[in-house]
């Protein structure tokens, strides 16, 4: 495997939530410019909500190149940046910045991550889509699944927060104790914090609504597998994994940040999946 050169050339990038700590995201990027041979380098920042503005302050000032952003940040940096691409101004959160010149402009990849894996398997028009959830995930879920032409559903615990995202982009919202029966749903999302943490063995939905025909796609990442998944596994579903979505999330933020330095060519996408699986894979 290449090593990354550092130098005082080098362009700075930064992944930025509360916690951070267990982020992958200097892993795989920094194993990207190493492969593809970039002057490029990730660290990881800590950064609290009320230290937001002070930390976009001190991109300027040290002309940081991008952001990854993760949790708590991803909708209330949209006001704090210069500008935002289309897709984030309508999905109203941003998971990537780049430093353009001294603008910040604001970036979403989190629903290339659900609607690439998905594609890779079958094309999403005319699927019928069940979302599970209604956070910021699961407005990339349902942008990034409405516009590729599936019939969404959402369903939350919190059922006007499923509403209000179904006004949106035009989605059905399906009532939580309806949730035993979903035969007729063809591909299920889990975006809700089920499976994380302390919350590693439960599921949005009883094992026994999960059917052979079904695709599962868990946005959790660590642990592996999580309760649905496993459930997802055992009735001979197709599944995908919170893997999946960081991985595709992440190569699409790279060419960002790379100003369209492609991580699918010469392995390096390859490279950057096995540093990955090899932190939180089975
Ligand atoms: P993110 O932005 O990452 O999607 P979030 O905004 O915290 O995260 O959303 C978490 C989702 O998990 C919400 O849909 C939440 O449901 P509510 O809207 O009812 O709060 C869901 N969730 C969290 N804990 C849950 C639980 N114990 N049972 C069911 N749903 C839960």
């Amino acid at each position: 495997m290449s090593s990354l050169t550092i130098t005082a050339h080098s362009s700075l990038c930064l992944v930025i939530g509360d916690p951070i700590s267990h982020s992958l995201s200097p892993a795989i990027h920094n194993a990207g410019y190493a492969a593809l041979k970039l002057p490029f380098v990730m660290a990881a920042a800590h950064v609290t909500p009320e230290k937001l503005r002070d930390a976009l302050r001190g991109m300027r000032a040290m002309n940081i190149r991008g952001l990854a952003v993760t949790m708590p940040h991803k909708i209330s940096i949209v006001k704090l940046l210069d500008a935002l691409d289309s897709t984030a101004q309508e999905i109203g959160a941003v998971n990537t910045v780049v430093n353009e010149g001294g603008k910040l402009v604001g970036y979403n990849t989190d629903w290339i991550g659900i609607v690439k894996p998905l594609e890779r398997l079958a094309p999403l028009r005319g699927k019928k889509v069940l979302v599970l959830g209604a956070g910021g995930a699961a407005q990339a879920a349902v942008f990034g699944c409405t516009g590729r032409g599936a019939q969404v559903t959402i369903c939350n615990r919190t059922i006007n927060k499923a509403r209000t995202i179904a006004r949106t982009w035009k989605a059905a919202v399906l009532p939580i104790e309806k949730s035993s029966d979903l035969a007729a749903f063809d591909v299920i999302i889990n975006t809700t914090s089920l499976g994380m943490g302390a919350l590693t063995d439960e599921s949005p939905i009883p094992a026994s609504a999960i059917c052979k025909h079904h695709t599962v796609f868990e946005t959790i990442y660590d642990p592996f597998s999580t309760r649905i998944i496993r459930d997802a596994e055992a009735q001979g579903a197709t599944v995908l994994r919170g893997v999946d979505m960081f991985l595709e999330q992440g190569l699409a933020q790279f060419e960002l940040h790379t100003g369209g330095n492609n991580p699918g060519v010469n392995g390096t996408r390859e490279v950057m999946e096995k540093i990955l699986r090899n932190a939180v894979g089975p």
